[in-house]
């Protein structure tokens, strides 16, 4: 079957095929292996893309920018201050603007609907880098890592994402995991669940695909078997402070330890988080809660963030290369 993406937006997993899935995937390969082997071929000479970041970012913009880089492209960062964006300009008339001078544009801030008007009004290639709700090239990469680091097919693949089970993380893996008929487990308190009827579209969906998307509160039948145990923070950006105690009280037994990751009976389980990562207190958060609640971490416990089951950092690394699969499917010549 031949795949084409180009001219195509990507706000959330539901925008790609399976086998555009894939396709994306394939291409981050060959692309890191080329980089690797320094016969990388640029595809996007001339092309420039703006990126927009209402929200912070390490990974996200560095992915963008070198893979821009990389591919001959120019990029134009637009931070939370600075443009006009939501002050004085609407997000359809921003995007009739860049749309105009821009090739592509990516975009990292608040409600879906910002990134939806960009899409519908630019007429170039939208990118959600990160919304309240949906978080789709993370999720490229976690499945680029978790193929290097077993010999199945997604299909195959035992997913439990435990903690907040209604963040964008969350969601989007959900998303990405039913489209591939992956075993995909959230492991979340009841109050964190996210609305029923997007968990019966996520188990038609899963199904539909030859996959399994489940829902529970306890840890010890949800990372079963897993391959990949997920976390995230419990409090996403944009959310309010004041719902830290809230939030502590619920997801404190939901920390991954490595009880946790015993609990799989799977040696080869691997740990996986997006980052930034609350697994000690060495951040102004983390001691800032260390003060407040006595926590020394959140989601994760420092002793599994560096055990060698982590692949924290491949996932970070592979943001790069699958954002670079992304541009150059929906830009390149
Ligand atoms: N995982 C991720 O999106 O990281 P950044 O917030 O650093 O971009
Ligand atoms: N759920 C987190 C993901 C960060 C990459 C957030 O939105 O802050």
């Amino acid at each position: 079957m031949s795949i084409n993406l180009h001219g195509r937006s990507v706000l959330t997993l539901d925008d790609l095929s399976p086998d555009e899935i894939r396709f994306l995937l394939r291409l981050a390969a060959d692309l890191k292996q080329a980089k690797l082997a320094g016969t990388e071929q640029p595809r996007l000479s001339r092309k420039n893309i703006a990126l927009i970041f209402e929200k912070d970012s390490t990974r996200t913009r560095s992915g963008f920018e070198v893979a821009a880089y990389d591919q001959g492209a120019h990029v134009t960062y637009i931070g939370p201050s600075g443009s006009h964006i939501g002050h004085k300009e609407t997000m359809k008339d921003t995007a009739r603007v860049l749309g105009r001078i821009y090739d592509a544009i990516e975009y990292r801030g608040f409600a879906q609907s910002s990134v939806e008007d960009l899409a519908k009004f630019a007429g170039v290639p939208v990118y959600n880098g990160l919304t309240n709700e949906a978080h789709p090239t993370q999720v490229l990469a976690d499945f680029m890592t978790m193929r290097e680091f077993t010999h199945k097919h997604l299909s195959d693949m035992v997913m439990a994402f435990v903690g907040d089970g209604r963040d964008n993380v969350a969601l989007s893996l959900a998303t990405g995991a039913a489209k591939v008929g992956m075993d995909f487990r959230v492991v979340s308190p009841r109050e964190l669940w996210p609305a029923p009827d997007v968990i019966e579209n996520l188990a038609a969906e899963a199904r539909k695909n030859g996959g399994v998307f489940s829902i529970g509160e306890h840890i010890r039948p949800g990372v079963l078997r897993a391959d990949f145990v997920y976390t995230d923070v419990w409090l996403s950006m944009g959310e309010d402070e004041a719902a830290w105690p809230d939030r502590i009280r619920l997801l404190s037994p939901y920390c991954v330890t490595t009880d946790v990751m015993t609990a799989t009976e799977n040696p080869y389980a691997k740990f996986m988080h997006c980052l930034p990562a609350f697994h000690d207190r060495n951040t102004d958060v983390g001691a800032r809660i260390f003060q407040r609640f006595g926590l020394d971490c959140m989601e994760v416990t420092d002793e599994v963030f560096e055990s060698k089951t982590s692949i924290v950092f491949d996932q970070a690394e592979n943001r790069m290369h699958t954002i670079k699969a992304l541009l150059v499917a929906t830009m390149g010549g």
